[in-house]
């Protein structure tokens, strides 16, 4: 996590991108904080990373104690990559594509519905609250983490559009998977994480909503980029 943590990380702008995955959020987080030269929180990817860790160490992905327990170790050794060094390393090892698979989203989705894991998740997520702005993208930016950020996306796509891109994305990595299947897991993820009680998959009530089903990411990013144009 960043290192310096004083009174300016506080006030910092933050422009939040939440939606569903496959709703195009990580692509449009990334180029944004890019062309702002601000940081980057991908908060799935703490999630993901909590998950993954969890799963390694064979810990019940219900056992909220040892989950916390887990997050705060990790907080306190691991960095997210940048730009300049894009690994995502855990103790010493590169796990970003283990990070990557369904496996390990299914686990991320379900340690993420526990409370008392996403408030241990809170603090670390904050953090990267730094100037000159952060981007950050999840699921509760916008309605948790950054009540008060200076912009909030929504971004999302009908879902059978977004299981066809992931289809596509390892279609592309050689990986044959069935989409119907595919379908069925992106719904069931929907599900899981619009209807769980702490923090559920919703835009907050001031968030701009950017349906994407139906246009390419070149338009996406017009309007982001026209949004982020009139607040800053
Ligand atoms: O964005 P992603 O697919 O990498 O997220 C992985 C899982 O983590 C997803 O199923 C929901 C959860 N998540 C969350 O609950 N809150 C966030 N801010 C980010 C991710």
């Amino acid at each position: 996590m960043p290192s310096s943590s004083n009174h300016s990380s506080t006030t910092a702008p933050v422009i939040t991108i939440d939606g569903p995955s496959g709703s195009g959020k990580g692509t449009i987080s990334q180029y944004l904080a890019g062309e702002l030269g601000w940081h980057h929180l991908d908060s799935g990817a703490l999630y993901r990373l909590l998950a993954y860790a969890a799963l390694q160490q064979a810990l019940p992905l219900d056992d909220a104690a040892a989950l916390v327990q887990l997050a705060a170790r990790l907080s306190d050794s691991y960095q997210l990559p940048t730009p300049d060094n894009p690994a995502i390393m855990l103790d010493g090892v590169d796990v970003g594509q283990a990070l990557r698979t369904e496996k390990c989203a299914e686990a991320a989705s379900k340690t993420a519905a526990l409370p008392a894991v996403r408030k241990a998740l809170l603090a670390w997520q904050r953090h990267y609250r730094q100037p000159p702005g952060l981007i950050a993208d999840g699921r509760d930016m916008g309605t948790v983490v950054f009540p008060d950020a200076a912009l909030k996306l929504f971004l999302t796509a009908r879902p059978e559009v977004r299981a066809m891109r992931r289809y596509n994305q390892l279609k592309n990595k050689g990986i044959l998977v069935d989409l119907k299947e595919l379908v069925r897991e992106v719904e069931a993820r929907d599900q899981r994480d619009a209807s769980r009680k702490a923090s559920p998959l919703m835009p907050a009530g001031d968030a701009m909503i950017v349906d994407n089903s139906d246009q390419d990411e070149a338009r996406t990013l017009q309007q982001v980029l026209q949004a982020v144009h009139d607040v800053l």
